[in-house]
Protein backbone atom coordinates (compact mmCIF):
# COMPACT_ATOMS: atom_id res chain seq x y z
CA UNK A 1 0.00 0.00 0.00
CA UNK A 2 1.14 3.80 -0.63
CA UNK A 3 2.73 5.61 2.21
CA UNK A 4 0.66 8.53 3.16
CA UNK A 5 2.66 11.71 3.53
CA UNK A 6 1.43 15.15 4.96
CA UNK A 7 3.06 18.63 3.23
CA UNK A 8 1.92 21.60 5.61
CA UNK A 9 1.36 24.76 3.85
CA UNK A 10 0.81 22.61 0.67
CA UNK A 11 -1.46 24.13 -1.46
CA UNK A 12 0.40 27.14 -2.50
CA UNK A 13 4.53 27.72 -3.24
CA UNK A 14 7.20 25.60 -2.26
CA UNK A 15 4.90 23.03 -0.81
CA UNK A 16 2.51 22.74 -3.52
CA UNK A 17 5.53 21.89 -5.34
CA UNK A 18 6.38 19.52 -2.51
CA UNK A 19 3.14 17.70 -2.84
CA UNK A 20 3.01 16.98 -6.39
CA UNK A 21 6.72 15.52 -5.98
CA UNK A 22 5.54 13.22 -3.59
CA UNK A 23 2.86 12.00 -5.08
CA UNK A 24 4.94 11.47 -8.92
CA UNK A 25 7.17 9.38 -5.80
CA UNK A 26 4.15 7.06 -4.73
CA UNK A 27 2.90 8.71 -2.04
CA UNK A 28 -0.49 9.24 -1.36
CA UNK A 29 -0.53 13.00 0.02
CA UNK A 30 -2.42 15.22 2.33
CA UNK A 31 -2.40 19.29 2.33
CA UNK A 32 -2.52 21.10 4.82
CA UNK A 33 -3.70 24.86 3.98
CA UNK A 34 -4.45 27.96 6.79
CA UNK A 35 -7.20 29.58 5.13
CA UNK A 36 -6.68 30.47 1.10
CA UNK A 37 -9.86 29.13 0.37
CA UNK A 38 -10.00 29.56 -3.59
CA UNK A 39 -6.46 28.49 -4.01
CA UNK A 40 -6.94 25.16 -1.78
CA UNK A 41 -9.83 24.30 -3.58
CA UNK A 42 -8.01 24.98 -7.26
CA UNK A 43 -5.15 22.85 -5.58
CA UNK A 44 -7.36 20.06 -5.35
CA UNK A 45 -8.97 20.56 -8.42
CA UNK A 46 -5.78 20.39 -10.36
CA UNK A 47 -3.86 17.26 -8.44
CA UNK A 48 -6.11 14.69 -6.96
CA UNK A 49 -4.47 15.80 -3.81
CA UNK A 50 -7.50 16.46 -0.65
CA UNK A 51 -6.66 19.63 1.05
CA UNK A 52 -7.18 19.62 5.18
CA UNK A 53 -7.41 22.85 7.01
CA UNK A 54 -6.15 23.74 10.19
CA UNK A 55 -3.70 26.11 12.01
CA UNK A 56 -0.37 23.96 12.61
CA UNK A 57 0.11 26.87 15.21
CA UNK A 58 -2.37 25.35 17.19
CA UNK A 59 -1.63 22.33 18.77
CA UNK A 60 -5.16 20.83 19.50
CA UNK A 61 -6.22 21.51 15.65
CA UNK A 62 -2.88 19.67 14.41
CA UNK A 63 -3.72 16.55 16.37
CA UNK A 64 -6.97 16.47 15.38
CA UNK A 65 -6.01 17.27 11.57
CA UNK A 66 -3.47 14.10 11.40
CA UNK A 67 -6.47 12.16 12.99
CA UNK A 68 -9.23 13.13 10.26
CA UNK A 69 -6.47 12.64 7.50
CA UNK A 70 -4.95 9.35 9.19
CA UNK A 71 -8.87 8.35 9.38
CA UNK A 72 -9.51 8.89 6.02
CA UNK A 73 -5.94 7.49 3.95
CA UNK A 74 -4.31 5.93 6.50
CA UNK A 75 -1.35 6.07 9.11
CA UNK A 76 0.73 9.01 8.84
CA UNK A 77 4.17 7.91 7.22
CA UNK A 78 5.66 11.04 6.00
CA UNK A 79 5.87 14.68 7.11
CA UNK A 80 6.79 17.95 5.88
CA UNK A 81 7.16 21.10 8.08
CA UNK A 82 7.27 23.27 5.53
CA UNK A 83 4.26 25.94 6.36
CA UNK A 84 5.66 29.06 6.95
CA UNK A 85 4.70 33.06 7.57
CA UNK A 86 6.90 35.78 7.36
CA UNK A 87 6.27 39.36 9.35
CA UNK A 88 9.82 41.39 8.73
CA UNK A 89 10.77 44.29 10.58
CA UNK A 90 13.84 45.61 12.33
CA UNK A 91 13.71 44.88 16.07
CA UNK A 92 13.00 48.13 17.21
CA UNK A 93 10.09 48.27 15.76
CA UNK A 94 8.91 44.61 15.47
CA UNK A 95 5.89 44.20 18.20
CA UNK A 96 5.74 41.31 20.74
CA UNK A 97 2.83 39.97 18.29
CA UNK A 98 4.91 40.05 15.02
CA UNK A 99 7.70 37.70 17.04
CA UNK A 100 5.42 35.36 18.47
CA UNK A 101 3.21 34.57 15.28
CA UNK A 102 6.20 33.35 13.48
CA UNK A 103 7.78 31.44 16.70
CA UNK A 104 4.07 30.15 17.11
CA UNK A 105 3.71 28.64 13.28
CA UNK A 106 7.00 28.10 12.04
CA UNK A 107 8.95 26.64 14.63
CA UNK A 108 5.63 25.88 17.08
CA UNK A 109 3.90 24.14 13.96
CA UNK A 110 6.83 21.34 13.62
CA UNK A 111 6.48 20.12 17.56
CA UNK A 112 3.12 20.13 17.04
CA UNK A 113 3.30 18.39 13.88
CA UNK A 114 5.62 16.06 15.27
CA UNK A 115 3.67 15.43 18.46
CA UNK A 116 0.63 13.96 16.40
CA UNK A 117 2.64 11.67 13.95
CA UNK A 118 5.86 11.00 15.88
CA UNK A 119 4.49 8.54 18.35
CA UNK A 120 3.12 6.57 15.78
CA UNK A 121 5.88 6.29 13.14
CA UNK A 122 8.13 5.11 16.27
CA UNK A 123 5.95 2.41 17.10
CA UNK A 124 5.81 1.46 13.19
CA UNK A 125 9.33 1.28 12.91
CA UNK A 126 9.70 3.42 9.77
CA UNK A 127 8.96 7.29 9.32
CA UNK A 128 10.19 10.35 7.69
CA UNK A 129 9.92 13.83 8.83
CA UNK A 130 11.15 16.71 6.99
CA UNK A 131 11.36 20.38 7.85
CA UNK A 132 11.62 23.38 5.85
CA UNK A 133 14.29 26.00 7.15
CA UNK A 134 15.98 28.56 6.12
CA UNK A 135 19.06 29.58 4.66
CA UNK A 136 17.69 32.98 7.03
CA UNK A 137 18.10 30.84 9.96
CA UNK A 138 21.90 29.58 8.90
CA UNK A 139 23.32 33.14 8.11
CA UNK A 140 20.33 35.49 9.82
CA UNK A 141 18.88 38.38 8.22
CA UNK A 142 18.29 42.10 8.60
CA UNK A 143 14.82 42.12 9.87
CA UNK A 144 14.44 38.84 10.33
CA UNK A 145 14.83 38.39 13.92
CA UNK A 146 12.05 36.34 14.40
CA UNK A 147 11.94 34.28 11.04
CA UNK A 148 15.57 33.72 11.86
CA UNK A 149 15.38 32.44 15.26
CA UNK A 150 12.17 30.46 14.42
CA UNK A 151 14.05 28.49 11.08
CA UNK A 152 17.29 28.29 13.30
CA UNK A 153 15.28 26.49 15.88
CA UNK A 154 14.25 24.27 13.26
CA UNK A 155 17.71 23.22 12.16
CA UNK A 156 18.08 22.30 16.48
CA UNK A 157 14.74 20.88 16.30
CA UNK A 158 15.81 18.47 13.27
CA UNK A 159 18.90 17.37 15.05
CA UNK A 160 17.56 16.53 18.24
CA UNK A 161 14.46 15.12 17.09
CA UNK A 162 16.83 13.04 14.46
CA UNK A 163 18.49 11.30 17.67
CA UNK A 164 15.09 10.22 19.05
CA UNK A 165 14.19 8.41 15.70
CA UNK A 166 17.13 7.10 14.64
CA UNK A 167 17.09 3.36 15.96
CA UNK A 168 13.05 3.56 15.47
CA UNK A 169 13.58 3.47 11.48
CA UNK A 170 12.37 7.59 11.65
CA UNK A 171 14.53 10.17 10.19
CA UNK A 172 14.46 13.59 10.65
CA UNK A 173 16.00 16.53 8.38
CA UNK A 174 15.53 19.50 7.25
CA UNK A 175 16.21 21.34 3.95
CA UNK A 176 17.55 24.86 4.24
CA UNK A 177 15.79 26.84 0.94
CA UNK A 178 17.73 30.51 -0.13
CA UNK A 179 15.34 32.86 -1.95
CA UNK A 180 12.70 30.75 -3.87
CA UNK A 181 10.40 32.17 -6.63
CA UNK A 182 7.37 32.03 -4.31
CA UNK A 183 4.75 35.08 -2.87
CA UNK A 184 6.45 34.78 0.20
CA UNK A 185 10.00 36.41 -1.51
CA UNK A 186 8.06 38.50 -4.21
CA UNK A 187 6.93 40.14 -0.88
CA UNK A 188 10.29 41.89 0.10
CA UNK A 189 10.43 45.59 -1.64
CA UNK A 190 12.01 45.37 -4.80
CA UNK A 191 15.06 47.21 -3.98
CA UNK A 192 15.65 44.75 -1.56
CA UNK A 193 15.11 42.07 -3.25
CA UNK A 194 17.36 43.03 -6.16
CA UNK A 195 20.09 43.24 -3.57
CA UNK A 196 19.91 40.22 -2.36
CA UNK A 197 19.39 38.03 -5.83
CA UNK A 198 22.87 40.24 -6.64
CA UNK A 199 24.60 38.38 -4.33
CA UNK A 200 23.49 35.18 -5.03
CA UNK A 201 26.05 33.17 -7.01
CA UNK A 202 23.74 31.68 -9.48
CA UNK A 203 22.23 34.56 -10.32
CA UNK A 204 18.52 33.90 -9.74
CA UNK A 205 15.93 32.97 -7.65
CA UNK A 206 15.11 29.24 -7.34
CA UNK A 207 12.40 27.04 -7.97
CA UNK A 208 9.81 25.53 -5.61
CA UNK A 209 10.57 22.37 -8.13
CA UNK A 210 13.94 22.33 -6.78
CA UNK A 211 13.54 21.87 -3.46
CA UNK A 212 10.77 19.70 -3.68
CA UNK A 213 12.96 16.99 -5.58
CA UNK A 214 15.10 17.03 -2.88
CA UNK A 215 12.03 16.52 -0.30
CA UNK A 216 10.88 13.49 -2.25
CA UNK A 217 14.23 11.85 -2.22
CA UNK A 218 14.70 12.40 1.76
CA UNK A 219 11.35 10.73 2.14
CA UNK A 220 11.94 7.87 -0.11
CA UNK A 221 13.45 4.09 1.07
CA UNK A 222 17.00 5.21 -0.41
CA UNK A 223 17.02 8.16 2.24
CA UNK A 224 17.14 5.70 4.82
CA UNK A 225 20.58 6.51 6.09
CA UNK A 226 20.57 10.18 5.93
CA UNK A 227 19.06 11.39 9.30
CA UNK A 228 19.58 14.69 11.13
CA UNK A 229 21.75 16.41 8.23
CA UNK A 230 20.45 19.72 6.17
CA UNK A 231 20.52 20.30 3.07
CA UNK A 232 21.59 23.66 1.64
CA UNK A 233 19.80 24.93 -1.65
CA UNK A 234 20.19 28.44 -2.15
CA UNK A 235 22.38 28.89 -5.63
CA UNK A 236 25.38 28.97 -3.12
CA UNK A 237 24.31 32.24 -1.60
CA UNK A 238 24.89 30.82 1.57
CA UNK A 239 28.01 27.57 2.10
CA UNK A 240 27.13 26.06 5.36
N1 LIG B 1 21.94 45.35 5.93
C1 LIG B 1 22.23 46.56 6.50
N2 LIG B 1 21.39 47.59 6.47
C2 LIG B 1 20.21 47.41 5.87
C3 LIG B 1 19.84 46.19 5.28
C4 LIG B 1 20.78 45.16 5.31
N3 LIG B 1 20.51 43.98 4.75
N4 LIG B 1 18.61 46.33 4.76
C5 LIG B 1 18.21 47.59 5.01
N5 LIG B 1 19.18 48.24 5.68
C6 LIG B 1 19.17 49.62 6.15
C7 LIG B 1 18.73 50.56 5.04
O1 LIG B 1 19.82 50.88 4.22
C8 LIG B 1 18.21 51.73 5.83
O2 LIG B 1 19.29 52.50 6.30
P1 LIG B 1 19.22 54.09 6.23
O3 LIG B 1 18.01 54.48 7.04
O4 LIG B 1 20.51 54.52 6.85
O5 LIG B 1 19.07 54.41 4.78
C9 LIG B 1 17.60 51.10 7.09
O6 LIG B 1 18.19 49.79 7.16
C10 LIG B 1 16.11 50.97 6.96
O7 LIG B 1 15.80 50.21 5.79
P2 LIG B 1 14.33 50.15 5.22
O8 LIG B 1 13.95 51.50 4.67
O9 LIG B 1 14.20 48.99 4.30
O10 LIG B 1 13.52 49.95 6.58
P3 LIG B 1 12.06 49.48 6.78
O11 LIG B 1 11.81 49.57 8.24
O12 LIG B 1 11.14 50.16 5.84
O13 LIG B 1 12.10 47.94 6.32
C11 LIG B 1 12.69 45.67 6.38
C12 LIG B 1 12.96 47.06 6.94
C13 LIG B 1 11.22 45.30 6.63
C14 LIG B 1 13.58 44.71 7.10
C15 LIG B 1 12.94 45.66 4.85
O14 LIG B 1 14.25 46.12 4.63
C16 LIG B 1 12.80 44.28 4.27
O15 LIG B 1 11.70 43.83 3.99
N6 LIG B 1 13.92 43.57 4.06
C17 LIG B 1 13.92 42.21 3.50
C18 LIG B 1 14.00 41.19 4.57
C19 LIG B 1 14.11 39.84 3.90
O16 LIG B 1 15.05 39.50 3.21
N7 LIG B 1 13.11 38.99 4.14
C20 LIG B 1 13.11 37.68 3.53
C21 LIG B 1 11.71 37.30 3.20
S1 LIG B 1 11.65 35.84 2.20
C22 LIG B 1 12.05 34.65 3.27
O17 LIG B 1 12.23 34.83 4.42
C23 LIG B 1 12.16 33.27 2.66
C24 LIG B 1 13.45 32.66 3.02
O18 LIG B 1 13.45 31.76 3.84
C25 LIG B 1 14.66 33.06 2.32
Amino acid sequence: MARVAIVTGGTRGIGEAICRALKDAGFTVAANYAGNEAKAAQFTADTGIPAYKFDVGDHLACLDGCARIAADLGPVDAVVNNAGITRDGVLHKMSFEDWNEVMRINLGGCFNMAKATFPGMRERGWGRIVNIGSINGQAGQYGQVNYAAAKSGIHGFTKALAQEGAKFGVTVNAIAPGYIDTDMVAAVPAPVLEKIVAKIPVGRLGNAHEIARSVAFLCSEDAGFVTGSTMSINGGQHMY
